[in-house]
């Protein structure tokens, strides 16, 4: 085993007499049959001797060994543990052993399931890229993806020979069609950015396996709380943990989750690759991840009542958001999901220039590209997020001029509106 495929050695357990089984327990903390909500509190931990309750930070960038020979059995993998943190940290180690029990769906059966973290999401797509792919290799990605995951496919990865058919994410029939010999992966979001578009997962799957794929889900925008892929057959879940997963806009991190044995490829790329997650940053995250479930669910409840409220403004043109029954996509995602997030995008009439004046208009929304975030953000994608496509390729993922990204927060709904209403006077 190589030094990479490591986790962390459970310390024997420290219950001493009279105490309550569990209290003061040493080492991994885990529990295979907790609840998404509990393993997000409770799972992966490494408690130390000296006993902490909340997870430790370890910044440290190297380990030490005892001796020459145990340095060298840790490097050749003889001998678990930790090394160098760009692949070996205690704190970013809690963090991926936490977010792979929360997307591990109860009683899976699918096998092993490992994560590893990285410094970003577009670092996680990249690896996953890196790592699993060669030049000649084939990707068929939906085309409504974050603008910069189209960048990284067509500009970067086509230098080195590996290529990108775009499809819509729900033209099943383009899905399959699309799909070569030598396609090696079939990329996606759902829903989409910014639309709110959501992809059979059951569908993609049977494609997935007719095509000998490996089947690659962006699950930023649900988050395991919302959604479990591997449920569904996916191979591996991209995250940013940047949004919801932190939720508090403090820090850019990502993860890969899926399959052991290609995580564990993965992992061996990012020893030498080096986009590695700071345990300072995982520590954020794992904080994050402790309260997920109570942010996932006020986000659907504030940006379910606010899209509805959106439908019946005058100056809406159109407003997109899965929860809504008259949106296309609505059935899947009930089927597919138990929320529906927190994004919800609309359109007002007379493109751009309005858009940035609704936009301006507004006093306290903060416009900013990020979302997951307890503050609500607002963003014009035509001209941020997709601006680096082309005109057509913006047009094919029906990014329209006047179309504005709503990422709800947690203050109050009725403040929302009123900023929102402050936008309207501008327009
Ligand atoms: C769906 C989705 N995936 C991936 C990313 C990239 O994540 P990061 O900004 O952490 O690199 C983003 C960023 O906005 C995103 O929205």
């Amino acid at each position: 085993m190589s030094e990479d495929n490591q986790k962390p050695e459970a310390q024997p357990s420290a219950v001493a007499r009279g105490q309550r089984e569990g209290h003061g327990r040493l080492g991994r903390i885990h529990q295979a049959d907790w609840s998404t909500e509990t393993q997000a509190i409770r799972s992966g931990q490494y408690r130390t001797e000296e006993q902490e309750h909340s997870e430790a930070i370890f910044p440290t960038s190297s380990f030490v060994f005892n001796s020459a020979a145990e340095a060298a059995a840790k490097f050749a993998g003889d001998v678990p543990g930790n090394i160098y943190s760009r692949f070996t940290n205690p704190t970013v180690r809690m963090f991926e052993e936490r977010l792979a029990a929360m997307e591990t769906p109860a009683g899976y059966a699918g096998g092993e399931i490992s994560c590893i973290g990285t410094s970003s999401g577009m670092a996680a797509i990249l690896a996953t890229c890196m790592a699993l792919l060669k030049q000649g290799d084939h990707i068929v990605s939906s085309r409504q993806v974050f603008g910069t995951t189209n960048v990284v496919f067509d500009k970067y990865l086509a230098k080195f020979g590996v290529t990108t058919t775009w499809v819509d994410l729900t033209d099943y029939e383009a899905w399959s069609a699309a799909i070569r010999p030598e396609t090696k992966l079939l990329f996606l979001e759902t829903p989409s950015n910014p639309l709110n578009e959501v992809a059979d997962l059951d569908r993609l799957k049977a494609i997935a396996v007719a095509g000998d794929c490996l089947l690659v889900v962006d699950n930023c925008f649900c988050t395991p709380v919302l959604q479990q892929p591997l449920a569904f057959g996916a191979d591996l879940i991209i995250h940013s943990a940047t949004k919801y997963l932190d939720g508090q806009g403090r820090g850019i991190g990502g993860a890969v989750v899926g399959r052991e044995d290609l995580v564990n490829e993965i992992k061996v790329f990012m020893r030498s690759g080096g986009f590695s997650m700071s345990p300072f940053n995982a520590w954020i995250f794992l904080k994050g991840l402790e309260t997920l479930s109570i942010r996932m669910k006020a986000h659907c409840e504030q940006t379910a009542e606010l899209a509805r409220w959106l439908t019946e403004q005058s100056w809406v043109e159109k407003v997109y958001y899965c929860g809504l029954p008259t949106h296309p996509s609505h059935d899947i995602a009930l089927r597919q999901q138990s929320g529906f997030g927190g994004v919800v995008s609309f359109t007002v009439a007379g493109g751009r220039d309005a858009a940035w004046r609704f936009i301006d208009g507004t006093r306290w929304i903060s416009i900013t590209a990020n979302l997951g975030d307890v503050k609500t953000t607002m963003t014009h994608p035509g001209s941020t997020t997709h601006g680096r496509l082309s005109p057509e390729a913006r047009a094919q993922a029906g990014i329209e001029d006047g179309l504005i990204r709503l990422c709800i927060g947690l203050e109050s709904a009725e403040d929302i509106r009123k900023d929102l209403l402050s936008g309207s006077k501008a327009l």
